[in-house]
This record gives structure tokens, sequence and C-alpha cells, in this order.
């Protein structure tokens, strides 16, 4: 049985995309069977940065009870991506309700169900989040940010959702974030109660690599953000 994974925040803009293409990248390169699922119905981000936001079937119209899901899956970078539709129109008839029901049929054949979600506290993102056997809370060392992740950590222990590390993402070198007023990894791990998994540096390439519509590890495999990215897989699937 899969193991579903999912890269959540209640702040938009901290990471997830970004980390959960990566890590299923990495897990699929260690072996693992790995399948991708873009949850983010209404931006569809990840499908995009795939090129995967024109296939048919895909998450929109597997939530709005059409298509095989079996069908809705694609090779994108050596691993299976289930991706979400890329329109305003799908993501209104997508039910994300249906979501756990579609996700059952593919859990015989993975190792890894990594999920993509959307940020806030809503019907949209809890739907991934209540079916998920871990949470990765990714955070970055901006105060709204961490107050958006105590949130996360309050909303989680509320439903009793399994929320197992906190990734702290683009972190600066001490001298700029003393200057800037952001927290150190002591100070966001004194107002969690999960523990931080790692850090992973802050690198204009990552941006750069979107741009591109290439994964960060194959854009640049050597910056200390690809090895941040190996590390995280190896905790978790190692
Ligand atoms: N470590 C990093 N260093 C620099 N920029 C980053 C880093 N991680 C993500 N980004 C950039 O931050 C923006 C938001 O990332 P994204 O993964 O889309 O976040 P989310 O999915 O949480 O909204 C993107 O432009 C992305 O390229
Ligand atoms: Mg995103």
């Amino acid at each position: 049985m899969a193991i579903v994974l999912s890269l959540a925040s209640v702040k938009g803009g901290v990471g997830k995309t970004t980390i959960a293409e990566n890590l299923a990248i990495a897990l699929g390169r260690m072996g693992r069977r790995v399948l991708l699922i873009d949850a983010d119905i209404a931006t569809s981000a990840l499908s995009a940065l795939l090129g995967l936001t024109e296939r048919n079937p895909n998450l929109h119209d597997l939530l709005a009870g059409r298509g095989d899901p079996n069908r809705a899956i694609y090779d994108a970078y050596g691993i299976q991506v289930l991706p979400s539709g890329g329109t305003l129109g799908g993501f209104v008839r997508a039910d994300p309700v249906r979501l756990a029901r579609v996700i059952d049929v593919y859990k015989n054949n993975y190792d890894f169900l990594i999920i993509d979600t959307p940020p806030g506290i809503t019907k949209y993102s809890l739907a991934p989040l209540k079916i998920s056997d871990s949470i990765l809370s990714v955070t970055t060392q901006d105060p709204s940010a961490i107050e958006a992740a105590v949130k996360l950590e309050e909303a989680c222990a509320a439903m009793q959702l399994k929320l197992t590390g906190v990734v702290v993402n683009r972190v600066r070198k001490p001298s700029f974030f003393k200057k800037l007023k952001l927290y150190s990894r002591a100070q966001i791990q004194s107002r969690l109660r999960t523990p931080i998994l790692l850090g992973i540096p802050e690198d204009p390439m990552v941006m750069e690599a979107a741009t591109m519509r290439r994964p960060m590890l194959f854009y640049k495999p050597k910056s200390a953000v690809s090895k941040a990215i190996w590390e995280l897989a190896r905790k978790i699937g190692g």
C-alpha cells in the first residue's frame, strides 16, 4: 500500500509545489514507485510546471465523476503524475469530496502518493490532508508564514490529521535574516510542536528553473537546494 504524503501550508507561496515536484522526482530516482498528484485544483501550478494542464482526463474530470482514473496518469521526468486541469470551468465542476475515492484506486500500484495541496483551511485544502498518512508543513522564516504554520498545527490537531514534520524553505543566511528580523530555526521550532525535518536554502535559481519549466533537481543538480531535496527524500523514503 502506498504511503500518502501531502505538502501543506495555510499561507501560499512558501514552496509546497516546488518541494512536491522535486521530492517526488528524487523518490522516483531512488527506485520508489511514485505518483505525484496536483490537488491544487484552482491554480494547477504543478501541472503547468510539468506542461500537463491540457491532458484529459485529469483530476478535474475525476472529481466531477467523469473519466477513468487509470487513464488520468501521465509521465514526466521519470515519475507518474495525476495532473489537474487548467480551466476555471473544470475547477468549478470538481468536488473535492470525491478525492478520497479517486486516490484509493492508485494505492496498490505505488510506494508513494505525493500530493501538492492548495493553501488555506478550506474544503479544498483539507480533502487531501484528511486522506494523508503523513503531512509535511512547509513554511519560510517570515513571521506571517510561521503564524500560518501554527494555524495548520491547530487545524491538524483539532481534526486528528497526521502532521509529521516541518520543512523550512527559502532559508536565508544568518547575517541577512537577522537584519530582516526573520526567525532562526530555533525560534521557529520554539513556536511549533512538530519537529523541523530540514531547511532548504533561498536560491534565485529555483525561480529560474520554474521559468525554464525544469525541475530544480535537473536544472541545478549540485545546488544546495537539490542536496536538501535529496536529504528530504532519504528521510522519507530511504
Ligand atoms: N528555496 C527557494 N528559493 C527561492 N525561491 C523559491 C524557493 N522555493 C520556492 N521558490 C519560489 O517561490 C515561489 C512560490 O513557490 P511555490 O512552490 O509555488 O509555493 P506554493 O506552492 O507554496 O505556493 C515560486 O516562484 C518558486 O519558484
Ligand atoms: Mg503551490
